[in-house]
């Protein structure tokens, strides 16, 4: 595959013409768009929910609501020193040159069947298989890393890894990425293993194609291990059955969509060398479901709410005051879940996962209440950086239809949590009730490791985390004691307007008109005859968003785009353009371009391929 062929390669000359002004367009705009691509604009919505066995629908509502709140919050303008400093080290990633564009190329339907492939992988993924498809499994991507890291220099003598993977039903494709990337960027006396648990997956022949990969491949088959278990267990059993075939000194739990970056691994082998009671957390980038462009992730840590859900939170305030705090290991209450290391024996010891919790959800608090309450310690390691693809949603459901995630909560608030379980309880009246299964176990397993008890973990651990008991005073000065919402999305929300024009369809006098009005949420727009109103003007920001009226932002839709609240994350609501009359009008997530299927008043807009230059040309109206 030659990834740096043009993507308009084979269509006829008109198109051609028009790819060339494009890809001018992108290569114009590239610094502009990278800058406004930083990772303050999605860490707190995409990361929501990271374990990413967990994204949920609910969770980009969630955020919204947490980024009210957080609006709400004093603002302090301390530490000035900090901020300059996150400036210099926190965002240094560099796109190798044309990275953009050829992701953007990649993701461009040209063909009915690339749009099947595309809905049926986002059906079944809920991420942009098609771009996936395309993309070398030894693809390069930015160095994430900050400039102190680089310079750091760690004994050669370190533990080697046992690096465990689940999944199932994932894409063939990315998964081999997954392990090819660690394969070219793991030293090889590191690495023991890499152990493939595949979750009963039910997907035609993705067992027997896989298998057929590892021994087509020298390399892959001297280091990849491929079980299968004998029914569907969920990613918690299914990690402790590779866990105990393990035999490396070290345990690296990975998700099955990720790309692991240079250098990743030595951080995280010699903190556990340190003290072979310390877990090890890298940084989780972001490779976007969309695009699979990869950007870097700011320096956040985890936390919970008292619905026991995992959140990103800002760093309390101070921790990156001087330039070593960017390469030492940042005390994190809590992990996401899906990429942690740990010492194997350790794991063993401190009592593995929980194996009465279903599926997936809670075991990543429960690990985490575990490992500081029983005499360890979890860190976020800054010099190790993991992409990860941050799907829409979880695209498999609980067998039976259980809520799995409430289950498994309730068992993590009844071992662990003591009296402040009832602060879950109120917050989840529908978990009362539940069977939650027998817990005797655990709670044997907390008497005999002399674990603290969970008001010991809130006070020495997570002294921030506000309780429903706090009063006004409290809740401010625990604000007081996170860095506040600058380097948050939300802190610039300010919209850059770069341009404004009505959408014409070429040779018509018609334009693209919002249905409804432009308040409603979901409208779809439709050709009206031209008229220099509201509810056709559209004002183009810095990201390349097409805002109505500067009220709802144009998003991509099947078959039809219609207007919906401004997200900020790009994919979506991301529309390119060659910024001069008789454009296609591109959008990045869905590959396809806008349409109409008649040049007539009241034609709905549609999403079509850019292939097909019939009626998806555009003259934008100053
Ligand atoms: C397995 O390989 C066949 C032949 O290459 C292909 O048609 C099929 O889609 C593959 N299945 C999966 C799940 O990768
Ligand atoms: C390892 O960490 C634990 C808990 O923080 C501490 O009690 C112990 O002394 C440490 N061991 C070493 C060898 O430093
Ligand atoms: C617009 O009209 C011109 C002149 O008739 C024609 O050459 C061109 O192909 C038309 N363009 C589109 C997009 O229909």
């Amino acid at each position: 595959m030659n990834l740096n062929k043009p993507f308009f390669y084979g269509i006829c000359f008109a198109s051609v013409t028009w790819a060339i002004s494009l890809y001018l367009f992108w290569q114009l705009s590239k610094s502009a768009s990278f800058d406004s691509l930083t990772p303050y604009s999605s860490i707190s919505t995409q990361q929501e929910g990271l374990h990413d066995n967990s994204l949920s629908h609910g969770e980009y509502e969630k955020a919204n609501h947490a980024k009210d709140n957080v609006l709400k919050k004093p603002n302090h303008n301390n530490y000035v020193n900090s901020e300059k400093l996150i400036k210099e080290l926190q965002v240094v990633a560099q796109k190798p040159k044309g990275h953009d564009q050829v992701l953007t190329d990649l993701g461009m339907v040209k063909t009915l069947g690339d749009q099947k492939i595309r809905d049926e992988g986002h059906k079944i993924h809920a991420f942009n298989v098609l771009v996936s498809n395309k993309l070398s499994f030894h693809r390069e991507i930015p160095d994430t890393r900050n400039n102190l890291c680089k310079d750091v220099v760690y004994s050669k003598d370190l533990p080697a890894a046992s690096i465990i993977i689940c999944f199932y039903n994932e894409h063939l494709p990315t998964l081999l990425r997954t392990i090819h990337s660690i394969l070219d960027r793991t030293p090889s006396e590191y690495l023991e293993e890499i152990i493939l648990i595949d979750d009963y997956s039910d997907l035609h022949d993705l067992h027997s194609n896989l298998t057929k990969y590892i021994n087509e491949n020298k390399e892959v088959k001297r280091r990849v291990t491929l079980l299968k278990t004998e029914r569907r267990e969920g990613l918690i059993r299914a990690r402790m059955f590779g866990a105990r075939k393990a035999t490396g000194e070290a345990l690296i739990f990975l998700d099955s969509h990720i790309e692991v970056n240079v250098g990743w691994i030595q951080p995280l082998l010699a903190r556990i060398k340190e003290n072979r009671t310390n877990v090890a957390i890298p940084v989780i980038d972001i490779i976007n479901a969309d695009t699979f462009t990869y950007t870097s992730s700011p320096l956040v840590r985890g936390g919970f709410n008292w619905g026991l859900h995992f959140k990103w939170e800002n760093l309390p305030t101070g921790t990156l005051s001087k330039a070593k705090d960017f390469v030492k290991p940042i005390k994190s209450p809590t992990m996401a879940g899906g990429l942690f290391a740990m010492d194997r024996n350790y794991f063993v010891d401190l009592g593995e996962y929980d194996a009465g919790m279903d599926i997936w959800g809670g075991e990543n608090l429960e690990i985490s209440f575990r490992i500081w309450m029983c005499g360890g310690r979890l860190d976020i390691i800054p010099c190790s950086r993991v992409g990860h693809v941050f799907r829409h949603r979880r695209p498999y459901g609980d067998p039976d239809g259980k809520d799995t995630m409430l289950r498994n909560s309730l068992r993590v608030a009844h071992v662990w949590m003591d009296d402040y379980k009832d602060y879950f309880l109120q917050q989840r009246p529908d978990a009362k009730g539940l069977n939650y299964g027998d817990v005797t176990g655990r709670i044997a397993l907390r008497r005999r490791l002399k674990c603290y008890d969970f008001d010991w973990y809130i006070k020495h651990v997570y002294p921030e985390l506000a309780l429903p008991s706090d009063n006004e005073e409290r809740l401010k000065n625990k604000w007081a004691a996170l860095e506040q919402d600058k380097f948050q999305p939300w802190h610039s929300r300010k919209r850059n307007y770069i341009d404004q024009y009505q959408l014409k369809l070429t040779n018509t006098s018609l334009c693209v008109q919002s249905n409804k009005d432009i308040k409603t949420k979901g409208s779809l727009l439709i050709l009206r005859s031209c008229l220099r109103a509201k509810n056709q003007l559209w004002y183009e920001t810095d990201k390349s968003e097409l805002v109505l009226g500067q009220l709802l932002c144009l998003q991509s839709g099947q078959p039809s785009p219609y207007l919906y609240k401004c997200h900020e994350m790009g994919g979506n609501q991301e529309w390119k353009h060659k910024g001069e009359n008789k454009t296609p009008v591109y959008n990045i997530a869905a590959g396809t371009c806008l349409g109409v299927d008649k040049p007539k008043i009241g034609a709905v807009i549609m999403m079509k391929l850019c292939t097909d230059p019939s009626l998806n040309m555009w003259d934008l109206v100053r």
